[in-house]
């Protein structure tokens, strides 16, 4: 019997709880993978909300959850020739990653690099396409100065790195605690909060460029420090002053090939991706609750091995 993440209403966390089920075969053109390391990402919890992210996502309870997982191929559909058993792969499946086993088209996961852990691999799928896609939108170059917030989350932590490898200056925002870390990979830290705009124009007095990975209180900082919106992207606050033509890229203008780069950028050490605790999956309940804290360092991993 393999166990799967389940919920039979929309609610609190409490809502969550494991099923014991036989799991499926794969059908024609797909894989099973045995999953070994899923990935938590906000939006897991905010679909078991309802509305219109759980409308967003077809999320109709009784249902899984979860997107991320890294694992190892164990069966294998008719058709399906680029993968063996054994194989150990890495993809985003919405709504069915929190599994022992998942069910997916096999060309829908990337293989796992050999030099990428299990956990961090898990954790790739939604932060790393959207770091990738949001670092993009704005065409960051050396004579760039990028506020990038939230830049020890798990998105944020590899935009901001993203940044950088532009040669760009970057400014990241964080507690007092992910300073000293964020010191270490060459981002200047200044503290979220009431003073932003004065705290970053004391180490940057011509920003021109902003990523948000938080909320509002970006986006009006860098319009106030004179960044022109077009050079403005957020992912967490689409419809905050679209009059000033801030951009909303996010995640889905980044597929498998930008998986498949930042998943060698992170394997061969040139980007540090910090996994911040791992659960067993019977504490799936306490996995989310730590990542709705909204504090923590890189990602929050449910482990299934
Ligand atoms: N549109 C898309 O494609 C897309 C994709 C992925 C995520 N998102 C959204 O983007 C947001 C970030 O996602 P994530 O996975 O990076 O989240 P996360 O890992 O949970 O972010 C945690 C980070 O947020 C920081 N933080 C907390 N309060 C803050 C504040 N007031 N100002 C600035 N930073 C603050 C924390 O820093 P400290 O610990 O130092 O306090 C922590 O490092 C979420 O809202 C998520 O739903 C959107």
């Amino acid at each position: 019997m393999a166990r799967y993440v389940r919920f039979d209403e929309f609610g609190g966390i409490d809502v969550l709880h494991i099923v014991h089920e036989d799991p499926p075969l794969p059908a024609a053109g797909e894989i099973r993978v045995q999953v070994h390391s899923v990935g938590l990402n906000p939006v897991d919890w905010k679909i078991l909300h309802g509305g219109p992210t759980a409308a967003a996502y077809h999320a109709v309870p009784p249902c899984g959850n979860g997107n991320d997982f890294a694992g190892v191929v164990d069966e294998i559909g008719s058709g399906v020739v680029d993968f063996d058993l054994g194989d150990e792969v890495l993809g985003g499946r919405r709504m069915f990653a929190q599994a022992d086993f998942v069910i997916i088209d096999a060309d829908k996961v990337i293989r796992k690099p050999a030099g990428l852990g299990m956990d961090e691999a898990g954790s790739l799928d939604i932060v790393g396409r959207t770091a990738w896609a949001t670092v993009h939108s704005l065409d960051l170059t050396r004579k760039d100065t990028v506020l990038v917030s939230a830049a020890a989350g798990g998105v944020g932590v590899l935009a901001a790195q993203l940044a950088k490898r532009t040669g760009a200056t970057v400014i990241g925002t964080a507690s007092e605690a992910n300073h000293e870390f964020l010191r270490e990979l060459g981002i200047i830290p200044v503290a979220y909060g009431e003073g932003l705009v004065d705290r970053v124009r004391a180490v940057a007095p011509h920003l021109t460029a902003a990523l948000d990975n938080n909320g509002p209180a970006t986006i009006d900082a860098a319009l106030k420090l004179g960044v022109p919106g077009n050079r403005i992207n957020t992912i967490a606050a689409r419809g905050h002053r679209t009059d000033a033509g801030i951009q909303g890229v996010g995640g889905a203008q980044a597929a498998l090939p930008e998986l498949e780069k930042i998943a060698e950028l992170i394997a061969s050490g040139d980007l540090v991706f910090p996994i911040d605790s791992v659960y067993p999956l019977e504490r799936v309940r306490d996995a989310y609750e730590h990542l709705m804290t909204g504090h923590v360092r890189g990602k929050v991993v449910l482990s299934l091995v």
